[in-house]
């Protein structure tokens, strides 16, 4: 359908103009017009089939399965019996459900953390998910389209036995128009076969609806998804907002709409409205009408202040209001120089970027909303403030949360291609991504090895770039790769990314001093959290700054050679948490990587501090390792603080042990023969003392404590959202024992669910996911545990006790309020 560009005559309105006097913007949102967007996450049938023995895929398939519309066999037909499948709420990955597989050496198990998917693996390897949804009579006349925001990794979807549509690819969102197959008035049955047999990472990717799908339901003329574009550009005192709004007519007769954009600022206050309004529109066609807004004095969004205005786009037909989208933007300026690095609102900003992988404990690769919050607000807890979606685009909710918090985003397709399939991806993620603030790059890959420094890498690069321009322009376009060369994709790109091999750095900077350089891929430094020697035989590694693969680097080693180079715009560390998969330098039994910051349920590693030393500008102080070593007395133990001060002094049980400057980007170390008792560091800027950490041996474990964290102990009462409970055991004096590794047992009471447990074990073998709501069991780790617990639905008290054998019990009462 093409989509010819029609201008508006550029409209400026000042603040002063445009504060009408009228009463402040509601904070509550408008009434959506004809638009109304269900969300289909509850209530699921679900049940593995098999990838190639058709008896066992409920019989679908055979010879004649795409010669009519109607579909004839299995699940897709809406009298299919699916009374004895599992009933379950989106979003679901169902990799994480199945128990780990033993092998000793397999690149595609290891890749995936050791799960039952893949080639190897036809009879896990299908889902099928099937789920009424009654229509009114009223939605007869609406557009009515199935949204999906990724599913891994291969669906066929049908609406009531009509094949509705395919869609190949785990990460990029997709859709489908329903409105001919959709019946109201009557229960209409969606069923969806999801086939993960193909792989698309070498690391853990999970299977099934593991993010959200929604109905939405408009008028004929509406919006389509992710229609609007909205660019601010920063200028002198002001902001000039380019608005590029799609807008539809599925319908028959021409129609002539009027286009409202209005502006909310943070405030909620409207400070700019621009109405075109004579847009016409052909039968079934599409247009994309421009608009120009000017903000004067607008509030920044930055990393500290992270402000969000919306652009509420009101579309009418004869006066009658038809649809109504709000898209949430930012105003900020970003540039990156070849001689000085990144630049946000003029200011110079060391991107401190960790690329993650998207997967947490106890669900896999279906993130809940609250814990994508927690483990970006994680992050910013450690100084980091930009995040690199590697090695894909990501849950929209994940940009959300950078939007809110203040995070910068790497933003990163999947496949490396010019395909029709990849441009797809490709186009889907920008047209939905281009209005986050937080997003500053478009990535076109990763490590592409053979093809990256060859003419037809740049060829795919020229295509693809074109591609993201057309859409977005406002942002660069950058690329991962992993040598020093500068043809092939690397002619192609605004800003070269390098992935490790710092010792080509200089030399390229020179040769290309108008290139900006960053890095976009850094470290891969491995520790295991709270383990301080290496153990083959359980798969962990010290966690001090001591080990690195062949290709990596210690955090020390790659922070001082940025910090060093101010012309580099930063680096994102591989990673900020563990993930499944990928368990470099173990084998099987290790089931997850060593790379991340924090563990994969996001408890920090000591590398978190030193982190956090660097990055953050108040004193930061922190010892390690704990100090139960019970059988090692009199022998030395390896003691380091990180630190950002200039001095350390360390004490045992008042006993000095000596004082340690620190040099920049380093730490401060000493070995310390073992005796129980406290140890404390004290930390001084200059003379004067600016922080203390102590580690103190511990009696056995004792009491078990509960602990809500993120969100808190108050989660709202939609069946959706998610409590994070951090689970720790203290002796008798109440302290937190760093070495406990009780067996415990969880129950839960009230409208809540247990949806997963995790401790960051990189091989425990204990199941992660609790299909069944709970109860649950799960190990601590060298101290720590964590339970996710999700909302029934109905509002009241949620108990979760933890219990274990010796232990006294904990008990946390959450409750679950309607919002
Ligand atoms: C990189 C790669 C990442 C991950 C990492 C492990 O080369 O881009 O996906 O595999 O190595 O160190």
């Amino acid at each position: 359908m093409s989509m010819p560009a029609r201008s508006s005559p550029f409209f400026a309105l000042t603040l002063a103009a445009l504060v009408l006097g009228g009463p402040a913007f509601a904070a509550a949102p408008a009434p959506s017009a004809g638009r109304e967007v269900v969300l289909l996450d509850p209530g699921w049938r679900f049940a593995l089939g098999h990838a190639s023995d058709r008896s066992r895929d409920w019989g679908f398939g055979g010879d004649m399965e795409f010669s009519t519309i109607k579909h004839w066999n299995g699940p897709a037909r809406p009298d299919f019996k699916d009374d004895a499948w599992r009933l379950l709420d989106l979003p679901h990955d169902w990799v994480v459900e199945l128990p780990f597989v033993a092998a000793p050496a397999s690149d595609e198990l290891d890749y995936h953390g050791f799960k039952p998917v893949g080639q190897a693996f036809p009879a896990t390897s299908v889902g099928w998910y099937r789920r009424h949804l009654a229509l009114p009579a009223s939605d007869a006349g609406r557009r009515l389209a199935l949204e999906f925001d990724g599913a891994f990794r291969d669906c066929l979807v049908w609406v009531n036995g009509a094949l509705v549509g395919r869609h190949e690819g785990g990460y990029a969102p997709f859709a489908f128009d329903v409105t001919d197959l959709m019946e109201c008035g009557r229960d209409n049955v969606i069923a969806v076969r999801v086939d993960a047999t193909r792989a698309e990472g070498w690391f853990y990717e999970g299977a099934g609806l593991y993010r959200h799908v929604r109905l939405v339901k408009t008028a004929p003329v509406h919006v389509p998804k992710d229609g609007i574009a909205v660019a601010p550009s920063v200028a002198g005192r002001g902001a000039d907002l380019a608005i590029r709004t799609s807008v539809a007519n599925d319908a028959a007769r021409p129609a002539v709409a009027a286009l409202e954009s209005r502006i909310v600022d943070p405030a909620g206050r409207t400070v700019a409205r621009f109405t075109d309004s004579s847009v016409a529109l052909a039968p079934w066609s599409t247009v994309e009408v421009r608009q120009a807004l000017r903000l004067d004095d607008p509030v920044l969004w930055s990393l500290e202040s992270p402000r969000l205005y919306r652009l509420v786009t009101t579309v009418r037909v004869a006066g009658a209001a038809v649809d109504e989208v709000t898209t949430r933007f930012g105003v900020r300026d970003i540039r990156f120089d070849p001689g000085q690095g990144f630049f946000l609102n003029g200011r110079r900003v060391q991107i401190n970027g960790v690329c993650c992988h998207q997967d947490h404990a106890g669900v896999g690769a279906a993130v809940p909303d609250s814990v994508q919050r927690w483990r970006i607000a994680r992050l910013k807890e450690m100084g980091v403030n930009a995040y690199r979606t590697s090695h894909n685009p990501p849950a929209p909710e994940i940009l959300e949360a950078c939007d809110e918090l203040g995070m910068l985003v790497m933003d990163e397709t999947r496949l490396f291609s010019s395909s029709p399939l990849a441009l797809e991806h490709l186009e889907a993620m920008v047209r939905r991504d281009r209005n986050n603030p937080s997003v500053i790059l478009w990535s076109l890959g990763n490590e592409e090895e053979d093809v990256q420094g060859a003419p037809l890498g740049r060829r795919v690069a020229e295509t693809m770039a074109r591609t993201v321009k057309a859409l977005d322009a406002t942002r660069p376009i950058t690329y991962a790769s992993n040598s020093g060369y500068y043809e092939g994709i690397n002619q192609v790109v605004d800003v070269r990314g390098f992935n490790y091999h710092m010792d080509a750095i200089d030399a390229y900077h020179k040769a290309h001093p108008a290139l900006p350089l960053f890095g976009s891929e850094i470290a891969s430094t491995l520790t295991t959290r709270g383990e301080y020697a290496r153990d083959d035989a359980r798969t962990y590694l010290p966690a001090y700054d001591t080990n690195k693969p062949a290709w990596g680097e210690l955090a020390a080693e790659w922070w001082t050679f940025y910090a060093a180079r101010p012309w580099l715009a930063g680096a994102f560390i591989w990673t900020g948490f563990d993930y499944r998969g990928e368990p470099t330098p173990f084998q099987w039994p290790c089931i997850s990587s060593h790379f991340g910051i924090l563990d994969t349920c996001g408890f920090a590693k000591d590398l978190f501090w030193y982190y956090k030393s660097w990055w953050t500008p108040d004193p930061v102080l922190h010892l390690l390792p704990h100090w139960n070593w019970r059988g090692r007395e009199g022998k030395p133990i390896e003691v380091w603080a990180f630190t950002n001060c200039d001095e350390v002094a360390l004490v045992l049980d008042g006993k000095p042990l000596g004082a340690r400057r620190v040099a920049p980007n380093g730490h401060a170390e000493w070995q310390v023969p073992y005796a129980p008792g406290r140890l404390e560091a004290v930390g001084y800027k200059g003379d004067r003392e600016v922080a203390r950490d102590a580690v103190e041996t511990t009696g056995p474990a004792a009491r078990i404590v509960l602990t809500a964290v993120g969100p808190g102990s108050r989660i709202g009462a939609d069946g959706r959202d998610v409590a994070i409970i951090t689970v720790s055991a203290v002796d008798a004096a109440g302290r937190a024992v760093p070495t406990a590794d009780a067996d415990l047992a969880f129950d839960i009471k009230g409208p809540g669910r247990i949806i997963g447990v995790g401790n960051g074990n990189p091989s425990s073998h204990e199941p992660d996911a609790v299909p069944d709501g709970g109860p649950a069991r799960r190990r601590l780790f060298n101290g720590l545990a964590q339970v996710l617990v999700r909302s029934r639905g109905g509002a009241g008290e949620i108990t979760l006790t933890a219990s274990g054998a010796g232990l006294a019990p904990a008990v946390l009462t959450l409750r679950a309020e309607a919002r």
